[in-house]
């Protein structure tokens, strides 16, 4: 198992133009090297979820180079619904690593999560329409942030990390989440448009 310091300097190394250099730390097994990788990072960013999000995030952006693992991971997209699987997830529930397949158009409920996220998109093209709630408990739109093939984004639960995800209608997507909890247990809270809280 690669340690922080490794892990920080082979992405050192992919940031100054020397991915080859940086392979040498790679497994076979993606999910497993993965699920070995972020197990690291959340032992060492401890009560850091900032720092976690962002060692995560150049993580996977690395791992999402490589894209043909996720196709070996079987399924296919459905065409009425977004699709969710589980690649992962750690014994004692402290991370999870999800695929989602996206059929062009289609969006998730208005929701917000009980543990930080970083998510990488591997390709097609998705929304993120962040929302604020206001004291009243109305809520109004806000950023929206375009994330593409090769993009990835973190948010952390209680940061106000309301959104809705959206593929775009050109096509359809594929994209790559890890979560710092267990992947049923991903969803604190859906909402109406108007703002009333659903039942999970
Ligand atoms: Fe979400």
């Amino acid at each position: 198992m690669a340690s922080i310091v490794e892990l920080e300097e082979r992405q050192a190394l992919i940031a100054a133009g020397h991915p080859d250099r940086a392979m040498g730390f790679r497994k076979s097994d993606i999910v497993s090297d993965i699920a070995r990788t972020v197990a690291e990072i959340v032992r060492s960013c401890a009560g850091d979820e900032v720092r976690l999000c962002a060692i995560v995030e150049r993580e996977l952006a690395h791992t999402l180079k490589d894209s043909s693992w996720i196709w070996r991971e079987g399924g296919e997209t459905a065409s009425t619904s977004y699709r969710r699987d589980l690649l992962y997830e750690a014994a004692d529930g402290s991370f999870s690593v999800g695929r989602f397949l996206w059929p062009a158009g289609q969006t998730t409920s208005i929701h917000d999560h009980r543990a930080w996220c970083v998510m990488g998109c591997v390709c097609g093209t998705l929304e993120s329409q962040s929302y604020l709630r206001l004291t009243d408990g109305t809520l109004t739109a806000g950023s929206v942030d375009v994330i593409a093939g090769g993009d990835h984004l973190s948010s952390r639960a209680g940061t106000g990390d309301i959104h809705r995800m959206l593929a775009r209608k050109a096509s359809c997507a594929v994209s790559i989440h890890v979560y710092g909890c267990k992947f049923s247990d991903v969803i604190a809270n859906r909402y109406a448009e108007t703002g009333e809280i659903l039942s999970v």
